[in-house]
């Protein structure tokens, strides 16, 4: 049967089955990829909606039968680059772009919004965007561009300008144009024909001996190709420096630790297929006891996990006399603190192609934060050299740790080797949920103490945190649980133990801020509930007590950069008195109200660049057009790295922004700049390509002496040539790189960016860089609810130097909301959370006005005064908004997230 419907205006026909998801149709028939999917059609996030004679439809819900003889409009028919929408525009000027997973869907319910209400308020916008989830921005700038468009709609003004400085300019997206426009090709967009569709055989239990399995019926039925076993594992099954233990697939005879731990792997000729093929395999598995509690998993006798007593790793920190300072004390405070499994999602899945190269290459592209690592992970597994393995990184759909994770291009290396065919593996979102790395939970038992007069004195920590089934990098968890926990504070004594537990909890891994938001959480609550105790204001007691310049700390070394804590605090103190006076005013006007306010503050410090290697490289070349190409690997995942780079390698040579070429994340072409997590790209990656820079400056300008025929010191380097200083003569770089080819010189230099000779010591858990930053937060409890409604935000942190200001605001933003959700909202139950419909996710109408201060004080080590901010923004977002609600209903709370019911208890507590 066929159907017709209008697509963009043109009249299209589909063979498809009538009850098909539009969905499917768009992008598997018709090859429109721009619609993107982002749950398992279920009409949970709003990715993929598209507008049906104006309206706006989930196409994942959205059978093809329905739209016959209507009309359909996509992202591809709303507007294209050289006729952009207004609402294409705008979204790219305010920076409401960032992974731009969510943004086909955003732009087409924010299109039919204006079409109907050519007006609109701002509770207009936040409930017509309700249905479209994002997880990067914060969606403050989606409204904004929503409401800029709607003034440009009536009233057609010129587009803000580009911003005219490399760094310190807030330089528009390089990559926004192909995401307003459904043209980034995310890995699921890749186009490959012939590929094989693979399914992965997880574990239905929480724990489970795998007694036997039998691949045979399931091998012969149709269309399936391989059914790939640990047997098939040609070298290494695991991940060396990543976890010790997690198989790439479990072994007949071992224990699966978790739902969701990987048995074998299905390849067929399509999804259907091997599907049908996954319910024939036979396996033998006997179902085991298990728990999901440290307490449990420590008891003598528990079910042995892992590890000795099911303990992975501990790290402790013990300085000055703790009872000595307890003693000298005049308060002290006690407390218990929890927080949950979180989950990332992204809005993009783990999705990933793999194919055989050019070259002859196993070649997997797909999102991670670590091309060179995945690329050596999936060389010792298979037993190969390292050059016959590619890892390729396209635009990525949104991380936040969660792709850090090998697995999943294990497995599609794996595949595409034994198949030597391309293989396509994207998990669903369940499975996502069963299988993705989780934020570890923690339980901190901890006592801070300070003297009459308000001098902080002691701290005592006992850190537990959730690694879940298995190490992924969970042993190194101690060591950041701790670091954090002493924030950037003097003590006069600690002590600080911390330990990972393995559970039969989903593998905990990385997550924005790896194991320190936290601590953060913990020992910022403490701090109010102890500074509510001294009856002292929270912005004076901080800064009476934040460690100074070069100060020593409480990990036993002194910092090696700038701190810029105090200024951050100074920065959101007006703020806070505001606040504080507001709430006070109206929960004085409403006495016995059901409804109160209270305002809360938190810092941070968090110790940025710690995962990776302290030396990192980035080549640079002269293009043979005149322009200039840098190759880095700093995958860029939504956090803009891509356009940072080109900022500082326009600055660098001193040239406008249009003459750089980035090349990305590809361990084929571009050198290995390590792992980029811990908000450490802008900071190493950026200054090896300043020094790149630097490098390739010199050498042109020594073809170019010998070409003008004048010494070095009398070159300038211009937009497109190279001139004589105060003369008018000057040579084209096009002219230039014919010379170096002509005289068998490399137009490509490498230039690098090492920390290590600054490093007094060398030892592993070391790293004497610190980013700080404090947020504020003004709530709204209802009393007989419970329900928490976040009004506003402000958040200042040290960028040391920001090198784009509006997106370094977007990431603060988008912090602020994501920290909100762990606050308030979501929490990841093991064997209940399947999906996104059970994780609740911060829609737009959660979104408080938030308002960021950028606070620049000068790295002495990093490029142009550069330092972090990605992850490091989210760690005061949880601890500001629970002490605002704690503050407001006048009873502490210690558990997140602070779910109404949570909420209630504590009040109730109160008054019983
Ligand atoms: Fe919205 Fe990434 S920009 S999900």
């Amino acid at each position: 049967m066929t159907t017709s419907f209008l697509l963009n205006e043109q009249l299209v026909q589909s063979n498809s089955d009538p009850i098909t998801p539009l969905l499917d149709v768009l992008r598997n028939e018709l090859g429109m990829t721009g619609t993107k999917q982002g749950c398992d059609h279920e009409g949970e996030c709003g990715a993929c909606t598209v507008l049906l004679d104006g309206q706006p439809v989930r196409s994942c819900l959205t059978p093809l039968g329905r739209i016959a003889g209507r009309s359909v409009l996509t992202i591809e028919g709303l507007g294209t680059e050289g006729n952009l929408h207004p609402l294409q525009s705008t979204f790219i000027e305010v920076g409401a772009v960032q992974c731009g997973y969510c943004i086909p869907g955003m732009l087409l319910a924010s299109k039919a919004l204006l079409d109907r209400e050519p007006h609109p308020g701002r509770a207009q916008i936040l409930s017509a965007l309700e249905g479209n989830l994002c997880r990067c921005t914060g969606y403050t700038r989606i409204v904004q561009a929503v409401e800029l468009a709607a003034q440009r709609l009536q009233n057609p003004q010129a587009a803000l300008a580009p911003a005219s400085r490399p760094i310190g300019g807030s330089a528009l997206r390089s990559d926004s144009l192909g995401k307003v426009t459904g043209k980034a090709e995310y890995a699921e967009d890749i186009k490959m024909p012939g590929a094989l569709h693979m399914l992965v055989v997880r574990s239905p239990h929480h724990h489970a001996l795998l007694r036997g399995l039998d691949a045979s019926r399931a091998a012969n039925m149709p269309g399936v190709k391989r059914i790939i076993t640990w047997r098939d594992i040609p070298n290494l099954n695991g991940f060396p420096d990543y976890s010790l233990e997690e198989p790439v697939l479990t072994p007949v005879g071992d224990t699966l630790r978790m739902r969701g731990a990987p048995i074998a792997l299905i390849v067929a000729e399509n999804e259907e297929q091997a599907a049908a093929a996954r319910e024939a395999l036979e396996m033998d598995i006997e179902a085991l006891p298990y728990t999901f509690d440290m307490d449990e998993a420590l008891k003598p006798g528990a079910v042995h996990i892992a590890g000795d007593g099911n303990e992975l790793s501990r790290y402790a920190v013990q300085r000055g006399d703790l009872e000595g300072a307890l003693r000298a004390s005049g308060h002290i405070v006690e407390a218990t603190f929890e927080t949950a499994f979180l989950e990332h999602t992204a809005l993009e899945r783990e999705s990933l192609v793999g194919r055989i190269d050019e070259a002859g290459r196993i070649t997997v592209l797909g999102g991670t934060h670590q091309p060179h690592n995945q690329q050596r992970y999936i060389a010792e597994m298979l037993g190969l050299p390292l050059d016959q393995v590619r890892v390729i990184v396209p635009p990525v759909g949104g991380s936040f740790g969660g792709k850090q994770d090998p697995w999943p291009f294990a497995a599609v290396g794996l595949a595409t080797y034994l198949l030597r065919r391309a293989v396509r593996l994207i998990y669903s979102r369940r499975e996502s949920f069963d299988a993705s790395p989780k934020r570890h939970p923690y339980r901190v038992q901890c006592r801070i103490a300070a003297t009459n007069d308000g001098k902080l004195t002691a701290l005592s920590a006992r850190i537990d945190c959730n690694t879940g089934g298995y190490d992924g990098a969970g042993r190194y968890i101690p060591n950041y649980a701790v670091t954090a926990m002493g924030g950037a504070y003097r003590w006069r004594a600690v002590d600080i133990l911390a330990r990972s537990v393995y559970t039969n909890g989903p593998k905990s891994g990385q997550y924005r801020g790896f194991g320190t938001a936290q601590s953060t959480f913990a020992l910022e609550c403490a701090l109010d509930e102890l500074i509510e105790k001294l009856g002292v204001d929270p912005v004076e007691f901080r800064l009476r007590n934040c460690i100074g310049q070069l100060e020593d700390v409480f990990l036993g070394y002194p910092l090696l950069d700038t701190l810029g804590y105090a200024q951050v605090l100074k920065a959101v103190k007006p703020h806070y008195q505001q606040f504080a006076k507001e709430a006070e005013s109206f929960n004085k006007e409403n006495p016995g109200g059901s409804v109160r306010r209270g305002v809360g503050l938190s810092g941070m410090w968090y110790r940025f660049g710690k995962a990776g290697s302290l030396k990192v490289e980035a080549h640079a070349e002269l293009a043979g057009d005149g322009h200039f190409i840098f190759y880095c690997s700093a995958p860029d995942y939504g956090q803009g790295t891509n356009t940072v780079m080109s900022q500082m390698a326009a600055e660098a040579l001193g040239v406008g922004r249009e003459r750089v070429e980035i090349v990305n994340a590809d361990t084929g072409r571009t050198p290995n700049s390590d792992i980029q997590g811990a908000s450490r790209a802008t900071f190493f990656v950026g200054g090896a390509v300043k020094e790149a820079a630097a490098v390739l400056v010199l050498s042109i300008f020594d073809v170019a002496a010998e070409l003008l025929d004048v010494p070095i010191e009398r070159l300038v380097l211009m937009a497109d040539k190279v001139a004589i200083r105060d003369n008018e003569h000057s040579v084209p770089l096009s002219e230039v790189a014919r010379e170096f080819d002509r005289i068998g010189k490399s137009r490509r230099v490498s230039g690098s960016f090492d920390l290590t000779p600054q490093l007094p010591e060398q030892r592993p858990e070391y790293l004497p860089l610190f980013i700080t930053g404090a947020h504020l937060a003004d709530v709204r409890v209802d009393m007989e609810t419970g329900v928490v409604k976040v009004l506003r935000v402000v958040a200042a942190h040290d960028v040391g130097r920001a090198v784009n200001p509006l997106d370094a605001a977007g990431q603060i933003e988008g912090a602020v909301v994501m920290g909100l959700g762990a606050a308030l909202q979501e929490e990841y139950l093991p064997g209940l959370t399947d999906g996104i419909s059970q994780y609740q996710l911060p829609t737009s109408s959660a979104m408080p006005d938030i308002q960021t201060i950028l606070v620049e004080v000068p790295s002495r080590l990093g490029p142009y005064g550069v330092k972090g901010l990605g992850e490091a923004a989210l760690l005061p977002s949880t601890p500001a908004i629970i002490n605002a609600v704690s503050r407001a209903i006048g009873s502490r709370l210690r558990t997140i997230p602070a779910t109404p019911e949570r909420v209630l208890n504590a009040i109730r507590g109160r008054r019983p």
